[in-house]
């Protein structure tokens, strides 16, 4: 952010706030300002408090262990098991017939899965992995689409002590084997395909290119889920159906440690290569159960579902760990909202009488540009709160949510938080705060963010800054996966001693704040991380890409666009073939979600005098602005001719 931005003053946001309806609140979990009065008055007895709300079987005798910065440990010394947290202590309470999983497939199959049905599956998956040589700290690849079973896989691995690594099904072969070489897993969990708007994507045969390059993998465990046919290695690959045909009902929980590692989930981050995001056992769980119970309300009947992929870190929080270890029922969708209508969502919503619903601002102004009449023909009735996640919710897409889905009744939780954090950091509680539209509003109890300048001094009302957290939260990833450099390079060097989101931000006078998104080399389109490196190394990968520049354009519907600029090899030709093989090539390299939107061909891209390249004017150029002062260019010419290139398009 330049020196200019950050002293700019932004005018407030004056509209009147949305107060929680009377009859929300009068119900809530919270509706005072007790938690915060506690947390401010001892931030780690209320972190203490929290965590007695799980099953431990040895006590912490520390919470919080800060001694060798930026490594911290919570609940030192404390003893437990996630999937006994998460299954066996409802099953204990009297929650056994209680529903855990509602399963609807994207062609209307539905299976329903009660806690102390899937304590059994997972039982029985925990006996699977281990006859088949997993143990306490192997890591797993799960690669699956959303159905039960990725569930069932994330439980046993925590159950055994194994760290699992939840790649997202959309990713491509090649993301695939990056991520399993860079975990080292031994075994791989799959589905032979996965059912996509009436198509079958070949799941196991597209995870096959990656497997000839991963030798790490002893196993392939396959789901049959769409009928996809595939190719068998003897040996390595087996069927989830004939190993778990006769596998033991019981398996005793493995007795972990605090801070012993609970999941890796890689991440884009500002270089070519993701980063393997580690998060342990206690902190992470006591972070996620406090939130999802509060943030959400969470009452005994609600029918909650969060409609994220379970391949990011909002499907491991909050579609896993934090409502099941709440014994919440949780509905799970396979599909798109668009197929086979338009309407797909608020079907559901009616059909399972969901009460809380926790989605995408992207979705949201997909729902809107689709019309009203497709929420308007179905009773949304039963929906009780609505929650928002992963990119700044623009006030316009805020309104029609509040109006058209929740029927100006549900107040709308719009959560600010990261893979890194692992928890909701900032987010009204609905039950008591006044929102605006457009803001995350506070800090949650018990977090401690603030938005600096760039010399690290706390910026006042209106002013422009970078959004830190002050102090260490249960949940906070503990390191990046065996590049502990990277891990301090990128989150505590900025500013040291607090950790730097890479997000800018400002407060208003009521101390509310306002996330303006990313400030580093790092996209958001559709509420997905993309690095800009990272398509960019895809894009010089092939064999006709010199050089390529990638900027994230501002988009309706996804935030932001991916947008390349690419200088070719002597001798190439920029035609209109090559240009769709190189889309295809970055999608075969990452995924379709990193497709560029548009790539432009120029003899050279705007480099300062230093080499760098100046991706602020490409940005302008996308968006037709002003470009300003070009003269500290090497070669100022350069802009002229990609900005008469964009406009002939
Ligand atoms: O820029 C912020 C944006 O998403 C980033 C984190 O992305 P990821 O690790 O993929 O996790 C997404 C789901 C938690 C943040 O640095 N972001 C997330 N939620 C919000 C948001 N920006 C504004 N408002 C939000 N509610």
């Amino acid at each position: 952010m330049s020196k200019k931005n950050h002293v700019d003053i932004i005018s407030e946001d004056n509209a009147k706030p949305f107060q929680p309806p009377k009859i929300f609140k009068e119900k809530a979990l919270v509706n005072d300002e007790k938690p915060y009065r506690e947390a401010e008055k001892d931030r780690l007895a209320f972190w203490a408090k929290k965590a007695d709300n799980l099953q431990w079987s040895k006590k912490w005798e520390q919470v919080l262990d800060d001694s060798n910065p930026p490594y911290f440990k919570w609940f030192v010394n404390g003893k437990l098991n996630v999937s006994a947290n998460c299954l066996d202590r409802h099953v204990e309470n009297g929650l056994s017939d209680k529903k855990a999983i509602l399963f609807e497939g994207e062609e209307g199959d539905t299976i329903s899965l009660t806690y102390a049905k899937l304590l059994k599956e997972v039982n029985k998956f925990c006996n699977v992995l281990s006859d088949l040589g997993v143990a306490r700290g192997d890591a797993v690849t799960i690669w699956m689409p959303m159905i039960p079973e990725a569930v069932v896989a994330m439980l046993a691995c925590t159950r055994i002590g194994a760290v699992h690594s939840v790649v997202f099904g959309g990713f491509s072969p090649d993301a695939l084997k990056d991520r399993i070489l860079d975990s080292r897993s031994k075994l791989l969990v799959t589905a032979d395909g996965a059912n996509r708007k009436g198509k079958v994507l070949p799941m196991k045969g597209m995870a096959e290119e990656a497997l000839q390059l991963c030798p790490s993998i002893e196993k392939v465990v396959i789901v049959e889920r769409a009928g996809s046919d595939y190719e068998v290695t003897e040996g390595r690959d087996l069927l989830w159906k004939d190993l778990m045909k006769n596998a033991d009902e019981n398996f005793s929980p493995a007795e972990m440690d605090a801070e012993d590692p609970l999941f890796i989930l890689y991440s884009s981050g500002t270089t070519g290569k993701p980063k393997g995001i580690l998060h342990t056992t206690a902190g992470y769980l006591v972070g996620v159960n406090t939130t999802h119970r509060y943030v959400f309300d969470h009452h005994e009947d609600d029918i909650y579902w969060c409609t994220a992929d379970i391949g990011w870190v909002t499907g491991h929080s909050y579609i896993v760990y934090g409502p099941l270890s709440n014994g919440s029922t949780v509905f799970i969708y396979e599909g798109t909202p668009d197929y086979p209508n338009r309407d797909r969502f608020w079907e559901l919503i009616e059909k399972y009488k969901i009460t809380v619903f926790y989605t995408a601002p992207t979705a949201i102004r997909s729902f809107m540009r689709w019309g009203n009449h497709f929420p308007a023909g179905h009773d949304l009735s039963s929906l009780r709160l609505l929650g928002s996640v992963g990119e700044p919710i623009n006030p316009e897409a805020w309104l029609w949510y509040h109006e058209h889905i929740g029927k100006t009744k549900c107040p709308i939780v719009d959560t600010w938080w990261q893979t890194e954090t692992g928890m909701i950091m900032i987010t009204p509680l609905p039950g008591l705060t006044p929102l605006k539209p457009g803001s995350a509003t506070k800090a949650f109890p018990g977090i401690d963010v603030d938005v600096v300048d760039d010399q690290g001094y706390s910026t006042g009302p209106g002013q422009r800054g970078f959004l830190v957290i002050k102090t260490p939260w249960p949940a906070m990833l503990r390191t990046l996966y065996e590049d502990h450099e990277r891990y301090e390079h990128t989150y505590w060097k900025q500013y040291p001693g607090l950790y730097f989101t890479g997000d800018g931000a400002w407060k208003d006078s009521d101390g509310y704040l306002w996330i303006m998104g990313r400030v580093d080399d790092v996209l958001n389109v559709s509420g997905h991380r993309i690095g800009t490196m990272e398509v960019e190394s895809a894009l010089v990968d092939h064999q006709s890409v010199a050089e390529a520049a990638v900027i994230g354009k501002v988009h309706e519907i996804k935030g932001h666009a991916i947008t390349a600029f690419v200088t070719l090899k002597e001798g190439v030709d920029g035609s209109e073939e090559l240009l769709k093989e190189l889309k295809t090539h970055v999608g075969k390299k990452i995924g379709a979600i990193a497709r560029p939107e548009e790539i432009f061909f120029t003899y050279e891209l705007p480099k300062t005098r230093s080499g760098k390249i100046m991706r602020r004017l490409l940005r302008d150029i996308a968006e037709q602005r002003d470009l300003g002062d070009v003269t500290t260019l090497m070669d100022p010419q350069v802009v002229k001719a990609i900005k008469n290139n964009y406009s002939d398009k």
